[in-house]
């Protein structure tokens, strides 16, 4: 089935349910499972002190194809124009779609030695044994050792007057977080006794140059418009010159990124920490490029450091977040890496033509009057009607529209 579907924003609830369920062959429970709330004990059970549950809204991205494949993508935002956008985005990448591509999952684990009298002899010791800290590491994960990955070698750095021992750790289809600290931690008081130092922190690296993803698009130069595909690839210039729009240009990714990691209950920290700083590499840039094919053709393009799992982590445990991974059909974390760098050109691109053509308050109060509109109380078309009669009155406010509710009715 195809992932472009006439209208999907304007259908009933229920039926976008019926198309996401044959979309994605999912069962009556899965549907059933959309109306769950997680409730106050449940939540208790995740983190400390709670009292309520917070509310997000979950929205699907249509029109995705990546890699030949095409996808319906759970966005989970509270900002208006986000996900249209980035649906809308997808279909200007038709009918190709997204080419993405993942490296190998390595991460990063450091290990912080102070103390250190013979910085010399520490380091011939810690390379000596670098067969053996890398076996022991991996007698820590029976799974990542039978398929010949986990721990692959060691890094030493110096930093002020400490030896950083880095630890470079293959973690397949896992986020990795917790089999890194877990090697670390056990591998430390080796490498204490055979250097004479002292460890200090034991902990990965969010940043994961090792691990990265590549998205390509090539949007249509002809629904463009030569004119907004010029000002697209200058507005990346812009960005690569100024880290004032470059913040603004990558929060843009950002907005499609993150509701993708909420919609399925990743830690989007982690992924916020890691791009940022690998943007900043060399002096803060945008993560996207932009360039003009002979055919006046857009082509766009995103490299990040992608670290996301589809074994172990929270995603596991929250049945909205599963049934998000199934709705994209997820079978590996990096054909879920591979989504989530393309929802993030797609979210950059649609930005960026959005404010080279006609600025993004247009769609954007478009959406809000909707939103106003039906907080008041406006039902069915009315939502239509008085979302465009607040437009036009040039007043959209919530008095406003009760007011139209009044007159209109619900
Ligand atoms: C708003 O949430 C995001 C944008 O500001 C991104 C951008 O300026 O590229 C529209």
């Amino acid at each position: 089935m195809d992932s472009s579907i006439h209208g999907f924003r304007n259908l009933p609830v229920q039926e976008r349910r019926r198309i996401i369920k044959e979309f994605s062959g999912l069962s009556d429970d899965d549907i059933a499972s959309m109306d769950y709330r997680m409730t106050v004990d449940e939540a208790s059970n995740m983190i400390e002190n709670v009292f309520t549950v917070m509310d997000f809204p979950v929205g699907i991205a249509t029109n995705f194809i990546i890699n030949g494949k095409p996808y319906l993508i759970p966005m989970s935002i509270e900002e208006p124009s986000v996900v249209a956008a980035c649906s809308n985005a997808a279909k200007f990448a038709r009918p190709d779609g997204f080419y993405a591509e993942s490296s190998a999952s390595v991460m990063r684990g450091e290990i912080e030695l102070y103390n250190i009298k013979e910085p010399e002899k520490a380091v011939i010791a810690i390379l000596h044994n670098q067969d053996k800290i890398l076996e022991m590491a991996n007698t820590r994960s029976k799974t990542l050792k039978s398929m010949n990955a986990g721990a692959k070698s060691l890094e030493i750095r110096f930093v002020n007057n400490e030896i950083i021992v880095n630890m470079l750790i293959d973690v397949m289809d896992a986020m990795g977080a917790n089999i890194i600290n877990t090697m670390l931690e056990y591998v430390s008081p080796y490498i204490e006794e055979i250097t004479g130092a002292k460890s200090n922190l034991r902990i990965m690296s969010n940043l994961t140059t090792e691990r990265i993803t590549r998205a390509y698009a090539k949007f249509d130069g002809k629904k463009l418009g030569e004119d907004v595909v010029n000002r697209i690839i200058m507005a990346n210039e812009f960005a690569k010159g100024d880290i004032y729009r470059a913040t603004t240009h990558n929060k843009g990714i950002m907005n499609g990124i993150d509701a993708v990691l909420l919609a399925t209950m990743n830690d989007f920290r982690a992924q916020e920490a890691n791009y940022h700083a690998y943007a900043s590499i060399n002096g803060y840039k945008p993560l996207t490029e932009y360039r003009k094919d002979a055919n006046g053709d857009l082509i766009g393009s995103i490299i990040l450091p992608v670290a996301v799992g589809t074994v172990g982590g929270s995603t596991k445990t929250s049945s909205k977040a599963m049934l998000s991974m199934k709705i994209m059909g997820v079978k590996t974390s990096n054909e879920f890496a591979n989504i989530l760098a393309s929802v993030g050109l797609a979210q950059n691109f649609a930005a960026l033509r959005a404010l080279a053509d006609e600025g993004i308050q247009k769609g954007h109060m478009k959406l809000h009057a909707r939103n106003i509109a039906i907080a008041a109380g406006a039902k069915g078309d009315n939502v239509e009607k008085i979302a465009g009669e607040l437009i036009k009155s040039g007043s959209i406010s919530y008095s406003s529209a009760v007011e139209m509710v009044k007159k209109y009715g619900e």
